[in-house]
């Protein structure tokens, strides 16, 4: 046996687990850059969205106040990223050509009362006012030093003496003694907005401030912070603040009081959903970057823009299509990325939407659906709300639940069809009146499934007697 044997031979007693993962050529050059976290650096098809923030906020680097700036736009066209590539824009800008001006970037997803969004940003100037001063004191500590041993240093300087130099030193540290930070629950609210106030009028500044998904903002706590923050200006002496409000929901403002509606909508821009075309441009970019050479067959792209066109033209749903394609791909090993794993990544998708969304259900939504299931187990066709009805009543005694009126049942059922769920019509039954009939749009399986894991739906062990009684009747 020469060496070479020797040695293939314990390579391939280490033949583990992991070996045939990794041997394979791996599909992904950077899978991160496909996923939601990542903030692009171009943004191709909203260089005029881009442009229209860029000349609204360009005062602010001139120290004046910008309008106030409304972003609407469905889900996934670009929002979020566009804005937080201007803000990082801005922010490089302003420390080149050394203006006072910040952004301060909420999501009110997160953020999503009066209380927490005031304390977030008092904090956030708290901070930074804390680095000011301490740079302050730094050179002032020197100078002061300094003038100790030869007052002439003072000479091209806003002090006369050593004493007015000392005295500031310690209204500064007086300063930064009064910084008291926000908790995070406990204050009275005023109290938080004054800190809020002092804290942002500090020293001389523009600030904008970007309240991302601003409609669940107002739609969880009204639009008093909304209200607070846009009659700051005529208050604040030192700094300005300018407001940029995102949101996919076109109609949140019908709840705002109407001059906060006018005040926050000063400038309007429209974030129009993108074309097949235009996503494939976008997913170009991205691949580029995130698979392999060669790891895409030509019509993977156009696919994934072709589905998520559908979807109103979501750039997130195009990128997870192709990110979700590429995992498929690489989990059964395949050389390359085809149009078969990128219709199997939508099937994935689409099933992963409805889980969560039965899965998410009120306990009463998923008896109704749970009836509708048992039906079409049982080959009934064109299932009408009377027979729904019968089954859910019955389930509903089984598991102890309150049984809801017929009536509010035809709207849980209208719910699950404005959900995709199921899908139903109307019908006419001549002098018999109207009734609804639906079938199930999602797969049977595994909807039964999720509803069975409910803990209260998951007692029903045997629930075919329950249909068959509908038989009976
Ligand atoms: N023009 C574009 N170029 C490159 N990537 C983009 C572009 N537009 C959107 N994306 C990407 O698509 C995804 C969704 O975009 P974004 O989060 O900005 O959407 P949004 O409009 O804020 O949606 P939502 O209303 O749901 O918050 C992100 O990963 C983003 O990087
Ligand atoms: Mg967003």
């Amino acid at each position: 046996m020469d060496l070479e044997d020797v040695v293939l031979e314990a390579e391939s007693d280490t033949q583990g687990l992991f070996d045939d993962l990794l041997s394979g050529e791996p599909i992904f050059e950077n899978k991160e850059v496909l996923r939601p976290s990542y903030t692009p650096h171009e943004l191709p098809h909203r260089t005029d969205q881009i442009n229209q923030m860029a000349t609204i906020l360009v005062s602010a680097l001139r120290g004046e106040t910008p309008s106030n700036i409304l972003i609407y736009g469905k889900t996934g066209t670009g929002k979020t990223a566009s804005a937080k590539f201007v803000s990082q824009e801005l922010e490089s800008t302003s420390q080149k050509y050394d203006v006072p001006c910040e952004v301060e970037y909420i999501n009110c997803e997160v953020t999503d009362t009066q209380y927490r969004v005031l304390a977030q940003l008092a904090n956030k100037f708290i901070e930074k006012n804390e680095r000011v001063i301490a740079d302050r004191l730094d050179t002032y500590r020197e100078l002061h030093s300094n003038a100790l041993e030869d007052p002439n240093v003072l000479d091209r300087t806003e002090f006369s003496t050593a004493e007015a130099v000392a005295s500031r030193i310690a209204e500064l540290e007086a300063d930064a003694e009064d910084m008291e930070e926000v908790p995070m629950t406990g204050w009275p609210t005023d109290r938080v907005y004054s800190t809020f106030f002092d804290a942002v009028d500090y020293h001389e500044r523009v600030v904008v401030i970007m309240l991302d998904e601003i409609d669940k903002l107002v739609e969880k706590s009204g639009d008093d912070t909304l209200y607070n923050l846009s009659r700051m200006n005529s208050e604040l002496t030192n700094s300005r603040i300018s407001i940029m409000g995102i949101s996919n929901d076109l109609k949140f403002t019908d709840f705002l009081d109407p001059r906060v509606k006018s005040s926050l909508g000063e400038e309007e821009i429209v974030f129009p959903p993108y074309d097949a075309n235009q996503l494939r441009d976008i997913l170009q970019h991205r691949a580029d970057i995130s698979f392999k050479p060669d790891a895409l067959t030509d019509d993977v792209i156009p696919l994934c823009a072709a589905f998520a066109a559908q979807e109103h033209g979501d750039a997130r749903r195009a990128l997870d299509l192709l990110r979700t394609a590429g995992e498929l791909a690489e989990r059964s090993q395949a050389e390359t990325v085809s149009e078969e794993h990128v219709r199997q990544a939508q099937d994935k998708i689409e099933l992963d939407r409805v889980v969560e969304v039965v899965r998410t259900l009120p306990t009463q939504s998923k008896i109704v659906l749970f009836a509708v299931i048992l039906l079409e187990k049982n080959g009934v066709h064109n299932i009408n709300t009377g027979e729904v009805f019968n089954i859910y009543k019955r389930l509903c005694e089984e598991i102890d639940a309150d049984v809801l009126t017929q009536r509010r049942v035809t709207d849980l059922i209208s719910e699950l069809d404005m959900l995709g769920i199921v899908n139903a019509v109307v019908v006419s039954k001549g002098r018999y009146g109207r009734t609804k009939e639906m079938g199930l749009s999602v797969p049977v399986e595994e909807t039964e499934a999720v509803l069975l894991s409910d803990s209260r739906l998951g007692d029903i062990e045997n629930a075919q007697p329950f249909v068959q009684a509908r038989f009976d009747n």
